[in-house]
């Protein structure tokens, strides 16, 4: 039994070259996790391995964009999403996380997998006011709510999530390159 941290408000900092991979059966409960990840978040393999992702959630997250990636998985489909993490210690990082989704060959699904990184400031200045937003209205008025602000929030920019993700986190240049070659290994590294 792991119990959850309190949160403190100092931020854990990490390379942009340090990638954090994880897997998951349909549930969310973590079946992979690469070293990166247990530096990061200062749990051990042993200790994650078996539990359920949300040991990672952060109070500071809207409900609402775990609703919005889980849809998009149940349904098949990748996902991305930007995250603040709770680490053991309490503290938080940010990250940028691309979601997959494993089929066999008949298309079922057999597992998710979490590819991220560092996620830059100017990325956390802009979502952290509207996660902000999102989870005072959520408090108010429920997941129900704080959707229908973010729907809101998109279409006021006229982008569905996908757009905005894309628009917000995209890598560039090099760092795009680098990204994508690592991503091509990361498919042979969670096959356990
Ligand atoms: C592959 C995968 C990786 C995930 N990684 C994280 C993560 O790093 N941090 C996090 O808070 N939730 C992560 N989640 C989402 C959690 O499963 C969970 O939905 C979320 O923490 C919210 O908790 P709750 O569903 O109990 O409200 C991940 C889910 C999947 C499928």
């Amino acid at each position: 039994m792991i119990y959850r941290p309190i949160p403190i408000d100092r931020e854990i900092t990490f390379s942009q070259k340090k990638f954090i991979v994880s897997k998951t059966d349909l549930k969310g409960k973590i079946l992979f996790v690469n070293k990166n990840l247990c530096d990061i978040s200062g749990y051990t393999e042993e200790e994650l391995i078996g539990t359920s992702h949300n040991i990672l959630r952060h109070p500071d997250m809207p409900r609402a964009i775990f609703f919005l990636i889980w849809s998009n998985l149940l349904r098949g489909e990748p996902v991305s999403g930007v995250v603040k993490n709770l680490a053991k210690s309490g503290e938080y990082y940010w990250v940028i996380a691309d979601f997959d989704v494993k089929k066999d060959p008949q298309g079922h699904i057999k597992s998710f997998t979490a590819f991220r990184r560092a996620a830059p400031q100017q990325v956390i200045d802009e979502v952290e006011e509207l996660y902000d937003s999102m989870l005072k209205v959520e408090k108010k008025h429920g997941i129900e709510g704080s959707l229908s602000y973010f729907e809101a929030y998109l279409n006021e920019r006229g982008m569905n999530y996908d757009e905005f993700l894309t628009d917000l986190v995209a890598p560039k240049g090099l760092m795009a390159k680098f990204f994508s070659a690592f991503k091509g290994l990361l498919g042979q590294e969670t096959e356990h």
